[in-house]
């Protein structure tokens, strides 16, 4: 299969040329094809969520089992109705308040959603994106379109048409190059079929902006579990989601000693014969002895640092380097978020000093 690209021009407004391209994008999801986008957060892997065809060839593409739900986007609030079959007010206040944006949603299924979306569960988790690409392909695509971030299973999420090439090229219809995804980690998920709400992802949507919202909300017990100061276990596929090639580390405590450490470390597996990399912040930069040393952004800027971390991952892959160390960062706020995506990819490897 050959991948079409649809090179996106418009900036502000919609150009008539863009509009075109994405009612051709749209065709190809109607049909039944697969059509990868942009979106705020992440890129999307599309297709028709209210066509079971569709959801399976997704799980193919991407290589994931199949009792991984997809999300749902939508464009307009009145779609939520046909797809969910209990809006409790709760949820539309937080749609009111993040509609369209980073924030996805869990609610009881309609029968008109195939149980191959939602990977064999009565709830549907839907998002309505805020880009104005993601917009027009669901708008012209049918209203419903079931995507998983367009990445081969286990891979960081991509957050550029380079990245989502690099995994889908042949393998899908479609990409929209719209340019990179500014927020760069996947959407807020909140589970709206439990009273109190729970968080079963953290993401650009903090717990602090949901509280303010509609009050209490609670956490996924599992979601910053890690075995903090014992050896590293061999990462269960389980956990290993957002895995680099490389074997990563994340290194917690005070700043001078986790700067010596990570020294340390990378000199031992440099001798070893190893590729070393770091993960290091703005303030630190200058500071490591490592083959590769990324710079993810100031620590007093989460926004760039969540937005770098999964080009950094991937760039670690493309260099082959095989052992990786990457400073800790704040877990307030969009950080634990980032904290969340970091040990998932260090398979909660972890050392605090
Ligand atoms: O930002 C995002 O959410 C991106 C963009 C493309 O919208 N999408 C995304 O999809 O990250 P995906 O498939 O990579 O992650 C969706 C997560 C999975 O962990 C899945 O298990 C969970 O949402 N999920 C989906 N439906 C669910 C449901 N009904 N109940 C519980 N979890 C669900
Ligand atoms: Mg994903």
């Amino acid at each position: 299969m050959k991948t079409l690209i649809f090179n996106m021009e418009s900036d502000i407004e919609l150009s008539e040329e863009d509009e075109k391209k994405l009612r051709e994008a749209g065709e190809i999801i109607k049909a039944g094809g697969l059509v990868a986008f942009p979106t705020e957060t992440v890129y999307g892997l599309g297709g028709d969520g209210l066509n079971p065809g569709s959801s399976k060839k997704i799980y193919a593409a991407k290589g994931r089992p199949s009792d991984n739900p997809l999300i749902i986007h939508i464009y307009r609030m009145e779609d939520l109705y046909k797809i969910a079959s209990d809006v409790p007010s709760k949820a539309l206040k937080l749609a009111e308040a993040f509609w369209p944006g980073p924030l996805t949603m869990i609610f009881e299924k309609k029968d008109i959603v195939p149980f191959e979306t939602t990977g064999g569960l009565n709830t549907v988790a839907v998002r309505m994106p805020d880009d104005d690409f993601a917009r027009g392909l669901i708008k012209f695509g049918g209203g419903f379109i079931a995507a998983p971030s367009a990445n081969l299973s286990g891979k960081p999420s991509p957050t550029s048409a380079t990245y989502v090439l690099e995994d889908m090229e042949g393998r899908i219809d479609a990409v929209i190059d719209g340019g990179k995804a500014c927020i760069g980690l996947e959407s807020t998920i909140v589970d709206m079929t439990v009273e109190p709400p729970m968080i079963l992802r953290p993401g650009f949507v903090t717990a602090e902006d949901l509280k303010e919202v509609i009050g209490d909300v609670t956490q996924d017990a599992t979601l910053m579990r890690c075995d903090v100061n014992q050896a590293p276990k061999a990462p269960g596929m389980k956990y290993r989601h957002y895995a680099p090639k490389g074997e990563l580390t994340i290194v917690k405590g005070e700043n001078e000693k986790v700067i010596q450490y990570i020294n340390e470390n990378i000199n031992k597996a440099r001798n070893k014969g190893e590729k070393t990399g770091v993960i290091a912040t703005a303030e630190n930069i200058d500071r490591y002895d490592a083959h590769v040393v990324k710079c993810a952004g100031s620590r007093l800027q989460n926004k760039e640092v969540a937005s770098n971390l999964y080009e950094i991952l991937r760039e670690f892959d493309d260099e082959d380097v095989s052992v990786i160390y990457s400073e800790a960062f704040d877990e307030e706020g969009l950080g634990q978020a980032i904290m969340n995506r970091l040990l998932k990819a260090a398979g909660h490897r972890v050392v605090t000093l």
